[in-house]
């Protein structure tokens, strides 16, 4: 008789999840977050690691996994590429199957989809994408638990992203088709999102070069920083190309009265956002950093206890 091999389970992108696990999982996040607020000792991870990658810079992330797995009763290992033989050059699939044999859980932050994939593939234990070249799932959680928290059940609602076609827009997509809302993206010519994502959410994301139309009405704006990790070279560039994209008190106008503002941060006041807008009352970015360290337990409760 076959045996079935059951691997893993990982979060490599949204696509991951289904619609009812994706409400449940961020519906569970809001109790969790209710927990710890309220003292309550929930050690489903106790004795458990995580080993975290990092290939590139954080704030958030590593605050957010680290206090998140000691709050779980657990440990989390910070593992800079910098300082691990991964850095020179050790082979992915090495690291993956050596981790495996320790910890519990890989929490990944890199430049390259494809090499998340490619560790997930040789590791034993659930691996998390923290943010890759293609998508960043871990912070749409946190703002779906903020969307949440703030308007209540937002499926059918209109969010409009304004600016540049990446990492995190990528993950909103899959969060409209995922979660059931419609997302307008606004971007320059030239730094529209994959074709493959865009077509993959079907009627519910389309795109726009006008971000004024893209916000017209919309319940929810969000936008990122023009220059992501690895790209200062283009800096100036991405300036100019960027000009008539900032989120400001105008722009704000134009959508919904009652619309909130999201941004996964770093910000940077004066270029993507104004001040007034990101520091003002229909702003949420702090509310959404927060929820990384309950999104995030709610993803570990599910894919590690
Ligand atoms: N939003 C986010 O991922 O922040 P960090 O880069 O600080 O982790
Ligand atoms: N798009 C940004 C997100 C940072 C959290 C970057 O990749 O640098």
């Amino acid at each position: 008789m076959k045996t079935l091999h059951i691997g893993p389970r990982h979060l490599l992108s949204l696509n991951d999840l289904s619609r009812d696990e994706a409400w449940a999982l961020i519906r569970r996040a809001v109790e969790l977050k209710a927990m710890v607020r309220n003292g309550e000792i929930y050690e489903p991870l106790k004795n458990k690691t995580l080993a975290m990658i990092f290939e590139k810079s954080s704030t958030r992330t590593r605050v957010s996994f680290e206090t998140g797995m000691t709050q779980f009763g657990g440990h989390a290992l910070f593992l800079s590429s910098r300082d691990t033989q991964l850095g020179r050059g050790e082979p992915v699939r090495d690291t993956a199957k050596v981790l495996s044999r320790m910890v519990d859980g890989i929490m990944v932050r890199n430049d390259s989809q494809a090499q998340l994939e490619e560790l997930a593939k040789h590791s034993k234990v659930p691996v998390i994408n923290a943010l890759t070249d293609m998508y960043h799932p871990c912070q749409l959680l946190a703002d779906m638990q903020t969307w949440l928290e703030v308007k209540g059940d937002f499926s059918g609602k209109t969010a409009a992203w304004v600016g540049d076609g990446n990492n995190v827009c990528h993950s909103f997509i899959n969060a409209a088709k995922l979660f059931g809302f419609n997302l307008r993206v606004a971007t320059p010519a030239g730094y529209e999102p994959d074709a493959g994502i865009v077509a993959a959410a079907g009627d519910a994301v389309s795109l726009t070069t006008d971000p004024k139309a893209a916000v017209a009405g919309a319940d929810l704006v969000v936008t990122d920083t023009w220059i992501s990790m690895g790209q200062d070279e283009e800096k100036q560039q991405r300036i100019d190309d960027f000009a008539g994209f900032q989120v400001d008190s105008d722009m704000m106008a134009l959508a919904d009265d009652e619309a909130i503002f999201l941004h996964c941060l770093p910000a940077y006041r004066g270029y993507e956002v104004s001040e007034d807008v990101i520091d003002g009352p229909q702003s949420y970015v702090l509310k959404a950093a927060e929820n990384r360290l309950h999104a995030q337990h709610s993803l570990m409760e599910m894919l590690m206890a």
